[in-house]
């Protein structure tokens, strides 16, 4: 559905290439685990052993554009972690491409993983479980890890849990904060835009999902047409936190954006592609009025920023509204222990979390948002997703063998006709937002 995941589409099938990823994975992965499986038992330093005695999950991400590794406990604490960001790259290239993705993933997959584990001075067999996210995402990045961990399992002899990356999105904040099921989460971040009831670590009721783009997906698009990586300040920075940043200086109240997206339809989903094109329009005028040269930046770009996430986190603001509506009038989560989780990369923005804040404080929600760090894509959600399987005992594959990829999946039991059925009006219910004329 959200085209990024085919962006720059490749001639390539990830089918008539499975071969060749097995090949590179089943490589990569025998020359690793041997490095790691000889060291001596003798070799062990001393702080290891106060971990053997509580379970120990590795996590491995790779479904987009980040190679992500690391080791949780039970309690939640980050025995090891490594990331490697392909960020750079993607911007150089203008967008993701799928093929360039996957050559990163494979280049340091190995590096990555036995960083975390050096970091935690632990060896594969210490290890209780090792998690990787299956699903969904990229398919060619997709295969890297999945394959990388399978491999690492089979070899050793480790039980290995398959992870939906939405739902260890979802699950983080519970590693840093005590949050009971059920619990509402909203995730925004390149690939997606959902809003859920979390009843227990595998299951969810989707409320909404984006039938178009996804917010971050937009935001990226939005920075390119802006053209801020020109912006020295701004050239390292990813379109969501670039918008951010320049956005502080502008005028939310500057660019009209007309009519909320999907006004008319009384429920939870999203879409993005509509506010895209207006911004489109907004700047090839703009540019046309103040005659901007090629590679320059334009001098309203501040206030086209503010107006854009204004209207962007507006529009995601009132489908969550409605959601809130609609779970209370359905009784799912007990008034008084309402909590809005909120994660993705689009979560880590300050001025939506400012959004989401006046939202949950009308609504009666207390607003739970992981740090930074978490919201983006990580190894440690995935560990402690597997973890949280891990210890309840649910998700743990019995044939490894079995488990697949799978690049489109959506996220528990689709209630969205439910709520389109209850036919709930924000007229005269709808939050206020903005002041007039301010700064963001
Ligand atoms: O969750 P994530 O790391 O990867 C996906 O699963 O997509 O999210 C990446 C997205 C990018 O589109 C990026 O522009 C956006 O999150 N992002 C932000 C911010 N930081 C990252 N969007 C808005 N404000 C930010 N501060
Ligand atoms: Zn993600």
């Amino acid at each position: 559905m959200l085209n990024r995941f085919s962006v720059k589409n490749s001639s390539f099938h990830y089918n008539n290439l499975g071969c060749y990823y097995k090949l590179l994975c089943n490589m990569v992965a025998v020359g690793f685990s041997k490095s790691l499986l000889k060291s001596k038992r003798n070799e062990r330093h001393f702080h290891t052993s106060r971990y053997l005695s509580q379970s120990l999950v590795l996590g491995i991400e790779t479904s987009c554009d980040d190679t992500g590794a690391a080791i949780v406990d039970s309690k939640g604490n980050i025995i090891g972690e490594a990331l490697h960001s392909q960020l750079q790259t993607h911007l150089e290239m203008g967008g993701i491409i799928p093929p360039i993705a996957r050559d990163l993933h494979i280049e340091n997959i190995s590096r990555i993983v036995e960083t975390a584990l050096q970091n935690a001075d632990l060896e594969i067999k210490d290890l209780s479980a090792i998690a990787a996210t299956v699903k969904p995402g990229m398919p060619l990045s997709l295969l890297v890890g999945t394959h990388f961990a399978k491999q690492l399992c089979k070899k050793s002899n480790i039980p290995f849990i398959p992870i939906h990356h939405m739902e260890a999105h979802a699950l983080t904040a519970r590693m840093v904060e005590k949050v009971d099921f059920p619990f509402l989460v909203l995730l925004a971040s390149g690939g997606h835009c959902l809003l859920a009831v979390a009843n227990k670590i595998d299951e969810f009721l989707l409320l909404g999902e984006s039938i178009d783009n996804a917010p971050g997906e937009v935001l990226d698009k939005v920075a390119r047409r802006l053209k801020l990586r020109n912006l020295p300040a701004f050239s390292t920075l990813s379109g969501g936190k670039a918008i951010e940043e320049l956005a502080k200086q502008g005028d939310a109240t500057a660019f009209e954006f007309g009519n909320q997206p999907m006004y008319k339809y009384n429920d939870c989903s999203f879409s993005f592609s509509g506010l895209r094109a207006k911004i489109h329009r907004h700047v090839e005028r703009e540019e046309k009025n103040h005659n901007v040269e090629a590679d320059q930046v334009l001098p309203s770009a501040a206030n086209l920023c503010a107006s854009f996430q204004h209207a962007l986190f507006g529009h995601i603001c009132r489908r969550l509204q409605r959601g809130m509506l609609y779970v209370d009038m359905k009784q799912m989560i007990p008034e008084g222990a309402r909590k809005l989780v909120v994660s993705g990369g689009v979560a880590c923005n300050s001025h939506f979390r400012k959004y989401l804040s006046i939202v949950c404080a009308e609504m009666g929600y207390t607003l739970v948002c992981p740090p930074p760090k978490l919201c983006t894509d990580n190894g440690i959600m995935i560990a402690w997703n597997g973890m949280e399987k891990w210890t309840a005992g649910v998700g743990v594959a019995k044939d490894i063998d079995a488990i697949d990829i799978e690049p489109k999946a959506t996220l528990g039991i689709n209630m969205i006709e439910d709520v389109r059925s209850c036919n709930i009006s924000l007229k005269k219910k709808g939050i206020k937002l903005l002041p007039k004329k301010v700064k963001c």
